[in-house]
């Protein structure tokens, strides 16, 4: 992407789509949905994100595509331009990336430490221990690092060198190819003998199992997943042409988004029933899974080498976005180079993904405000659930009630060149819907409710 001075490229239909998928379909479809579902109770989990997804999922992705659209800048510029006093949003769109990519790199090096493994052939005998062998290898305190900083070093390289256009190619074939893997282990999955049990976990909701902490993890999620709340989508938005539609992709990239993950849940889930694996295991649900769905697969080692790789391509293409906004800031407000700021982003990243690596294994017993969890988890905590629904809530205030929906409508028109077929609907979830959601969840989440009860 561009930087803010030079000449702004713009997106075809198809290269937006494909950026804004490729942004959202990341390690919050692939890794983190299947785990959230099986330690949030099953299909209660999947339908409250349905829902989420359907109101406040649409409603912040057609705002966030809307705004940069019509404005065509940086989201800190954005927000100035609609709504001066309201800039502070803009600025979680520097922060919030920047706090996510240090824990998205560490996952990124959990994958490519089994790339590796599978490609030494070491996979069945992970499959016989893998959890131990998950275990060993997360709280190990140097191998994670340095598969971190390998990771790292991939995006700095394609962000300084501004490869993205090399990236878009290759994910008009990846893509598709990591979809097609997806439906060929979930098949695997569900007819695994014992796999029923956990279909039925994955599908029948049990709203008995329904929780506050049930909607606030699918709230994080939906954020998360869409790469809502900080700004990517306006930065890719402002790409657009005045003339582009963005009504249907605001529908059509979560529902991509949403069915990869749909996809994950059932390679993973009914095989963890059908091996006997704790549906609850957390973080670690997929790399304890997929080694033994792999295992009992006919050229094993060569399927779990071509999905964990392109795995590691979709949370590529999503770090790539993460770290891009970060780094536009740089060289937007400092006249930094491309080079020199995405280097200092990355490099910055990951000397705090160096504790929070640790924190999984010599320094667990560390913990810090205002959750007390340890600093992994906090500065997920604090990104997902706490900055990422605020950013969101703003965005709905500033577009309801400050720019509002006459102007946003002729954003989304082009000035009424075509139809707002879902103005109505959109206008009752931004003002009342979505705010007033994310407003309770938000409270809920950070504590403050506890006080009155
Ligand atoms: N959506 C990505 C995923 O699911 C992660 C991500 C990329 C993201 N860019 C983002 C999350 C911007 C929030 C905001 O893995």
């Amino acid at each position: 992407m561009e930087n803010q001075s030079k000449d702004r490229g713009s997106f075809s239909k198809l290269g937006f789509i494909l950026a804004a998928a490729g942004s959202s379909i990341g390690l919050g479809n692939l890794w983190k949905f299947p785990y959230l579902t099986g330690s949030n109770g099953g299909g209660v989990f999947v339908i409250v994100y349905l829902v989420i997804i359907a109101t406040i999922g649409f409603t912040c992705m057609l705002g966030e595509m809307a705004i940069g659209k019509y404005t065509k800048l940086n989201p800190i510029g954005a927000y100035g331009k609609i709504a001066e006093k309201w800039k502070f949003v803009g600025v979680l769109g520097v922060l919030v990336p920047f706090l996510i990519v240090t824990y998205y790199n560490i996952i990124g090096g959990w994958i490519m430490k089994y790339i590796v493994e599978s490609l030494l052939g070491h996979l069945p005998a992970i499959a016989g221990d893998s959890a131990n062998f998950f275990t060993a290898h997360i709280t190990a305190s140097t191998s994670p690092i340095v598969y971190t900083l390998i990771f790292v070093i991939i995006n700095a390289v394609i962000i300084q060198a501004g490869v993205n256009e090399g990236i878009e190619r290759a994910s008009k074939i990846l893509m598709p190819l990591l979809f097609v893997l997806l439906l060929i282990v979930a098949f695997r999955s569900v007819t695994l003998p014992g796999a029923v049990e956990g279909i039925k976990f994955y599908l029948q909701p049990d709203f008995s199992k329904l929780s506050f902490n049930t909607v606030t993890a699918a709230l994080g999620q939906c954020f998360f997943s869409l790469s809502l709340g900080m700004g990517a989508m306006i930065t890719y938005g402002s790409y657009l042409p005045d003339n582009s539609h963005i009504e249907q992709d605001a529908v059509l990239v979560p529902l991509l988004d949403t069915f990869a993950a749909l996809l994950a849940g059932f390679a993973i889930l009914p095989a963890v029933f059908a091996f006997g694996f704790e549906p609850s295991a957390g973080p670690g649900l997929i790399f304890i899974t997929l080694p033994a769905v792999f295992d009992a697969m006919p050229f094993g080692t060569l399927w779990a080498t071509v999905f964990f790789f392109l795995v590691l391509f979709a949370a590529i293409t999503s770090s790539v976005s993460l770290v891009e906004n970060p780094t536009a800031w740089l060289i937007d407000s400092y006249g930094m180079d491309r080079k020199k700021a995405a280097w200092i982003v990355c490099i910055v990243a990951f000397l705090i993904a160096i504790p929070e690596s640790l924190s999984m294994g010599v320094w667990s017993g560390i913990t810090f405000p205002p959750m007390g969890l340890n600093i992994f988890d906090e500065i997920g905590y604090i990104a997902e659930s706490l900055l990422m629904p605020a950013a969101g809530f703003f965005m709905c205030i500033v577009i309801g009630w400050v720019w509002g929906i006459d102007n946003f409508a002729k954003a989304v028109t082009n000035n009424g060149e075509y139809e707002f077929k879902s103005k109505k609907y959109f206008e009752i979830m931004v003002k009342y819907v979505a705010p007033a959601a994310i407003f309770f969840i938000w409270l809920n989440s950070s504590g403050i409710l506890s006080i009155f009860s």
